[in-house]
């Protein structure tokens, strides 16, 4: 007996992703106000979802899921907000979820009401598990939920032709869904849709939870591209979820796989262990040269928005906006570091030991990432005097001094500030 089972293997020999590399940006669509907000602890107000909308809109989200309106009145009330307010910019599309139930899905289109543009996103739970011991059902009677959620959708549509309509399905669960049924599920709802140019579906792949390596989630995404109809009026969605830790890593492999468009939150928050992270993600691709389409110059306003108004403090090795994932306390990780930076020239190719980034391209200073304890040498004290003082020392000191410092450290078992630093300087060698 086995309390937990290994997961399947997807069987594809003739799989094409792990050859791929990531050349431009997914397009990408934000779920905090939705995924994110469901996790809290204290859901968001209204007021705080404006905020966080309004942030979003300014990192440069061309679509936002800004709730489920029919599940819950404050969100009911943001998106009227939102479309009475017209504060949906333009460019911008937003998105609501629904689950495949005939009265949810007419109040969703109540919320929408005089929308410009809106993301209608329909959901049923497809996985093994769901059917058998949830809902009780064959899979014809989940097809049959789907089907008639896509048709409820479409024929609300209809009557209201002054917004621009854009229908996206999930099989919740897609994870846990045999690849077939998820198949057979997913082609019955974009037979009704009938996606055509100028009218694409989206199908969003949910890894509702994440329950094997990410390689066999892009081989699940790649076996649905293609077998799915209408495959060029469609785009697919990853929605990844981070149970295993790999809710960023699925995604990446998902999108080589052939995926269009990634679902996720700012800093990772969502159900359980939260979504994937967009932050993180999205500065993945900075990295090797592809622009994200997504603004994080400014990492340090973002987080603290984001910390407001779910009231979860960041991590500081959050990849990208922890206090510390810029800091080298080890000396000869300093050392390094001060050598590479003292030859780099604006416009050079990035190439600097220890730091995979330019913090300076998140809003960050370099004055962070040199930062003096005991476990620091010579190199770290002699960058700090250097930078913050303008003071080298000549090399009969710097040994000497670094064993000042380091004694100073240990005493007071912490960091040793800049001031100290300095401090420690005019007393042994200027008082005397
Ligand atoms: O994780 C999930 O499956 C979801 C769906 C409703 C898309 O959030
Ligand atoms: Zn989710």
């Amino acid at each position: 007996h086995r309390k937990y089972r290994p997961f399947t293997p997807i069987a594809r020999p003739q799989r094409r992703w792990p050859d791929k590399v990531i050349e431009r940006a997914p397009n990408w669509c934000a779920v905090d106000l939705r995924d994110g907000n469901q996790a809290l602890v204290k859901p968001m107000t209204v007021a705080q979802k404006t905020r966080l909308f309004l942030l979003l809109v300014k990192v440069g989200f061309k679509e936002i899921e800004v709730g489920f309106p029919a599940a819950s009145q404050p969100d009911f009330d943001f998106v009227r907000k939102l479309i009475e307010e017209d504060l949906v910019p333009e460019d911008v599309t937003i998105q609501v979820l629904t689950q495949a139930r005939e009265e949810l899905i007419a109040r969703t289109y109540e919320a929408l009401k005089g929308a410009r543009r809106a993301v209608v996103h329909v959901y049923n739970s497809t996985s093994r598990v769901q059917r058998e011991k949830v809902f009780r059902m064959d899979v014809a009677g989940i097809r049959e939920i789907a089907v008639n959620g896509a048709r409820s959708v479409a024929r609300h549509a209809a009557q209201a032709p002054e917004t621009e309509w854009i229908f996206q399905y999930s099989p919740e669960s897609f994870t846990g869904t045999e690849l077939e049924v998820a198949a057979e599920v997913v082609n019955a709802v974009i037979d009704v849709w009938q996606p055509h140019k100028g009218q694409p579906v989206i199908i969003n792949l949910p890894a509702t939870v994440e329950v094997s390596t990410p390689n066999v989630y892009a081989d699940m995404v790649e076996w649905m591209n293609d077998n799915l109809h209408h495959r060029e009026h469609i785009q697919i969605s990853l929605h990844t979820h981070n149970d295993r830790g790999c809710g960023v890593a699925a995604a990446e492999l998902g999108v080589m796989a052939g995926a269009d468009r990634v679902e996720g939150t700012l800093m990772g928050n969502g159900e359980r262990t939260g979504n994937m992270d967009i932050v993180t993600m999205a500065m993945n691709l900075y990295s090797q040269g592809v622009d994200p389409m997504l603004d994080f110059s400014n990492i340090r306003e973002i987080a603290e928005t984001v910390e407001s108004v779910t009231e979860i403090s960041t991590h500081p090795r959050h990849p990208y906006a922890g206090e510390l994932v810029f800091t080298a306390f080890s000396g000869s990780h300093q050392d390094a570091i001060r050598k590479c930076l003292s030859t780099y020239q604006e416009g050079d190719v990035w190439e600097i030991a220890y730091l995979p980034i330019d913090p300076r391209d998140l809003g960050r200073r370099y004055e962070e990432v040199v930062r003096i304890n005991s476990q620091s040498g010579k190199g770290g004290v002699l960058h700090v005097l250097e930078r913050d003082f303008g003071i080298t020392l000549p090399r009969w000191l710097q040994i000497e001094f670094s064993r000042v410092v380091q004694e100073q450290a240990e005493e007071q078992e912490g960091e040793v500030n800049g001031e100290q630093i300095h401090a420690l300087f005019n007393k042994h060698y200027l008082a005397t």
